[in-house]
């Protein structure tokens, strides 16, 4: 079954949406459009009556809601209908409380105080929070921002390997069709995440002849034939929008 993002001229690209129930890793530098393009894709399926829940590890929650506002994808009003879900797991010791607005928002973010508050945390309480959520509000599509912030609980790198393939293994039993979000700083060097998922998207953000460019690019989609080139990305009152071939 192929589910669809929704998010104009993507979907066309990989034969009409990501495969269900798989894990999928969207990666680009700053500003690149990553946060965009997953609440775009989390929305279009709460609009659909599908929950999404998209799970934070470095910014507040409130910041992402407060700035895809701006654009037509309904948030305030799937949040409340409670079809799309926001939860802070960032590195605080609680995450418990609920704001006034909706008790699925978790709070701002709270500067640590303590060594232990600031410990950014491990794939497995990631994933028993996350797997806690799925079975609570029988989620659909998920979302993790980003990765990047998991990974370095250990310096290890061969540990970092083993626990994040393992935190994709676990994933994939999830039900869910997951998009994680990684920092791209090194688009030469591949990481963990994207050997281990199945389908990798890149987007770029680049300043070409002065001028700044974003593009999207499928780099590996398994058991779909997809588009390889590099696409025109816009952005309108929709959120994102891809277009013909970079010229
Ligand atoms: N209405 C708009 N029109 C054009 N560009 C916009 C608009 N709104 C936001 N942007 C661009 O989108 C960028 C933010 O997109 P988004 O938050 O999805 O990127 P990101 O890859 O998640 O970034 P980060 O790595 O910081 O989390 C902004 O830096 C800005 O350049
Ligand atoms: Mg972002």
């Amino acid at each position: 079954m192929r589910i669809k993002t929704g998010i104009e001229g993507f979907d066309e690209m990989v034969q009409g949406g990501l495969l269900a129930e798989r894990v999928y890793v969207v990666s680009g530098p700053p500003g690149s459009g990553k946060t965009t393009f997953c609440v775009q894709y989390l929305a279009h399926g709460a609009a659909l009556g599908e929950v999404g829940l998209y799970v934070t590890l470095l910014e507040s929650p409130q910041n992402i809601i407060d700035d895809m506002s701006n654009y037509s994808m309904n948030v305030l009003t799937l949040i409340k209908m409670r079809k799309l879900l926001f939860a802070d797991l960032g590195p605080r010791m609680e995450y418990g409380y609920m704001d006034e607005m909706n008790e699925y928002i978790t709070p701002e973010y709270e500067v640590a105080t303590s060594a232990s508050e600031r410990e950014a945390p491990s794939p497995s309480i990631v994933f028993k929070e996350i797997a806690a959520y799925v079975a609570e509000y029988n989620v659909k599509r998920l979302v993790i921002d980003s990765v990047s912030a998991i990974r370095f609980t250990t310096r290890d790198m061969s540990l970092q390997e083993k626990e994040m393939s393992r935190f994709i293994r676990n994933l994939k039993k999830l039900g869910c069709t997951t998009i994680l979000i990684s920092e791209m700083t090194d688009p030469s060097a591949y990481s963990t995440e994207q050997f281990a998922a199945h389908g990798v998207i890149f987007m770029h953000n680049f300043l070409y002849d002065k001028t700044m460019t974003r593009a999207l690019q499928v780099i590996k989609m398994r058991g779909t034939k997809h588009d390889c080139n590099m696409r025109d990305v816009n952005f309108n009152d929709q959120g994102l929008q891809i277009r013909g071939l970079l010229e």
